[in-house]
């Protein structure tokens, strides 16, 4: 490793400019040190400076955590750090230090202490100095180092987040292993894993110049039209693409982002148009994104009349004022970092009438934390059993979760009874919410009928900010008033194969079912749904005469980004037509979400770590139709009760267990 020491030491004497990041990459855990790494300096927030060696003085090993103020994914590394660090340290003292990268400064510092109560000692590594050294490349990044400044561990907190816009749960904690490893004094099994983040910017911008490409004439326009209605400061988004500073920031995350079309998120192709579809930028537009970039970011002047912002929440426009506005019992507080949360919330309604909606409007109370929803309603005394029972209600908390509502695993099973009556299932979905989606209509002369003695019932998915967050959604209800369709009724169903959908490990398969229509109808609307198998779901129409249209395709499956799509038109479908709806599982180690490692044997259930196929579908059908449209639900309902027997009985949910019982029916198809 001398020429790594040689290339060091030269990258030293020239500064920041040489870039360094491979080599300083191999140091890790090769017993390597980089004595001259303590001799440099970082920049307190009162504008002194400090040696880094300073810092790490008196303890065995040293973690210094790469941050970027702006970056949500940074602002939930110091909690989640300090916390990883408590578990592994057993007392032995191990210290931790934040660095900021470049583009912060001392209000920066300020901010993290005052929101996010950073409690550890936060300093500037300006000009991104050890960043380079250590070929830091992203924030958040963990280096751990021992006392003479040796690298033991480079790389992420954990493995959450493996591919930038996938999520899924916590398989390890990369970091806390190797600290432990090097407590115990034993070589860090895992030196080196990928970090995955915001990129520390290495590259200058030139916003006095102007060029072939311009932000105001020629980018802005670009993020204002398929951006901006989330990314601005009311927006969704957890920060605003809106100005010329934000755009250099955030550009080369962007363009990867867009060129990976994992935004704007929630991507979907169909041969009918659909009036909800979100706005991808064309090949051309992010051609000029790139030159922007590689020009050096030229600001060029500002028009005569610049574009506005776009409004937040398009979909509202024209809604007039709520008749109904919905609250659950209280808020709920979540504990800055963990999992995500899944929880029911009940907004009690528990009616003596039906209610008559033409639009619900779900509204969050905290954009950070609420990302997704669905909404259902249900038969008002189950959902009085269930939280009655204290252990649902503690069901998935994490120490400093608190609040009204259950944990998941409640809907299938063990408090509801399905009965008979198949006109009137105990639950049924009938809508959702996704970021920049919070509107959900009937069609003209329709209305959505919410049975009396039923609440509604919302699965909410939340993410963790960082720091304490407190949500306190609301749901709002538009009522009916004018004459309904008199011929057709509005009605939502899901559809499902009834299988037990065995998803054996180590493998990546594309499962079918179709749905026969059964009386002429019209779809409204259609949200896939699946959970972290799920790659792709397709809804294709198949008409009695043979011929195929694409009703729906998310060629990117992201559970994290499910949402409704209303078609302009509803789309009439014949009866004797069938809906083909087909999802590629891949249950192998290269799924980024994949819940377990090493892949284990998956079952349909309603569990985030579970599997299913079940679309829901928004449709109108003539009133006299005697078409069952629950059977996919009960279906998918029976099977959910079945899994979830055989999953106890046979102790299949247990983690380790890689088994696949050869008697269960699963879907052998290829
Ligand atoms: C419908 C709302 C919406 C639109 C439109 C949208 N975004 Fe986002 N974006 C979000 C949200 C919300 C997040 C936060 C990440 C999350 O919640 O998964 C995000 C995150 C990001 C991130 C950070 C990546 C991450 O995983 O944290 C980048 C970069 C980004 N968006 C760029 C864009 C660009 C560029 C466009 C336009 C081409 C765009 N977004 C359009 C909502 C949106």
């Amino acid at each position: 490793m001398v020429l790594a020491g040689f290339l060091s030491a030269l990258a030293l004497l020239v500064g920041q400019s040489v870039w360094v990041g491979p080599i300083a990459a191999q140091q890790a855990g090769t017993g390597q040190a980089s004595g001259f790494l303590f001799e440099k300096s970082v920049g307190r927030a009162d504008g002194t400076s400090v040696r880094l060696g300073e810092l790490a003085a008196g303890q065995p090993l040293t973690v210094l955590l790469f941050l970027g103020a702006d970056c949500p994914l940074s602002q939930k590394a110091i909690t989640e750090s300090v916390g990883d660090l408590a578990k592994a340290d057993s007392g032995s003292g191990v210290g931790l230090v934040g660095l900021l990268v470049a583009r912060d400064d001392a209000q920066d510092i300020q901010r993290l202490r005052d929101e996010f109560k950073a409690s550890i000692p936060l300093l500037l590594d300006r000009n991104n100095t050890i960043a380079g050294l250590l070929g830091v490349t992203v924030v958040p990044t963990a280096v751990l180092v021992d006392r003479q400044g040796k690298v033991l561990y480079h790389g992420r907190i954990n493995d959450r987040v493996e591919q930038l816009g996938k999520r899924s749960v916590v398989r390890r904690h990369d970091m806390r292993e190797a600290i432990s490893d090097a407590v115990k004094g034993t070589p860090v099994r895992v030196p080196k894993t990928p970090a995955v983040g915001c990129p520390v910017e290495t590259r200058v911008s030139k916003p006095d110049s102007t060029g072939k490409v311009e932000y105001h004439r020629d980018i802005q326009p670009i993020l204002y039209r398929h951006c901006a209605v989330c990314h601005q400061d009311k927006g969704v988004a957890p920060f605003s693409l809106a100005n010329y500073q934000d755009a250099t920031l955030w550009v080369e995350m962007a363009i990867d982002l867009i060129d990976r079309r994992v935004m704007p998120p929630g991507q979907a192709e169909s041969d009918f148009p659909v009036s909800d579809a979100p706005s991808v930028p064309s090949p051309e537009e992010l051609r000029l994104l790139r030159q922007w970039l590689a020009a050096g970011m030229p600001k060029g002047p500002v028009p005569a009349n610049p574009p506005a912002l776009p409004p937040t929440d398009p979909e509202s426009a024209g809604l007039g004022n709520p008749d109904m506005i919905l609250k659950p019992e209280g808020p709920m507080t979540l504990a800055p970092s963990g999992d995500d949360m899944y929880r029911y919330m009940v907004y009690k309604l528990n009616l003596d009438r039906e209610l008559k909606v033409r639009a619900m409007r779900f509204v969050p109370g905290n954009q950070k934390v609420v990302h997704h929803t669905l909404i259902w309603f249900a038969d008002s005394a189950t959902q009085d059993r269930i939280t009655a029972d204290k252990s649902m209600n503690a069901f998935g908390l994490l120490p400093g979760d608190s609040g009204p509502g259950y944990g998941q695993s409640a809907m299938l099973g063990k408090y509801h009874k399905v009965g008979g009556d198949r006109s009137r299932l105990p639950f049924e979905q009938i809508g959702g919410y996704a970021p920049g989606h919070s509107v959900w209509k009937t069609p003209e002369g329709c209305a959505l009928s919410i049975p009396g003695k039923t609440d509604l019932v919302v699965q909410m998915h939340y993410h963790r900010s960082g720091k304490v967050e407190i949500d306190f959604s609301s749901i709002e209800l538009y009522l009916h008033k004018g004459q309904v369709n008199s011929a057709e009724d509005f009605r939502t169903t899901n559809i499902n194969d009834g299988k037990f959908l065995l998803m054996p490990p180590n493998q990546r398969r594309r499962t079918n079912t179709s749905w026969p229509v059964e009386d002429d109808c019209r779809i409204v609307g259609i949200a896939p749904h699946g959970h972290l198998l799920t790659m792709s779901q397709t809804l294709t129409l198949e008409r009695p005469d043979g011929s195929r249209k694409v009703l729906l395709n998310m060629p990117r499956f992201d559970f994290n980004w499910q949402r409704m799509y209303t078609f302009r038109e509803p789309v009439a479908l014949a009866k004797g037509s069938k809906v083909h709806v087909s999802s590629v599982m891949d249950n192998t180690s290269d799924n980024p979400a994949n819940p377990f490692k090493p892949p284990k044997a998956v079952f349909m259930g309603e569990n985030t770590t579970d599997e299913m196929i079940f679309p829901f579908i928004a449709l109108t059908i003539p009133k006299k139709s005697t078409w069952d449209l629950q059977q996919g639900f009960l279906s998918g309902y029976r099977t959910g009760v079945l899994a979830n027997i055989l999953k106890r009985e046979f102790g299949l949910d247990a983690p380790s267990d890689q088994s696949i019982p050869a008697a269960i029916p699963g879907d052998r198809r290829p």
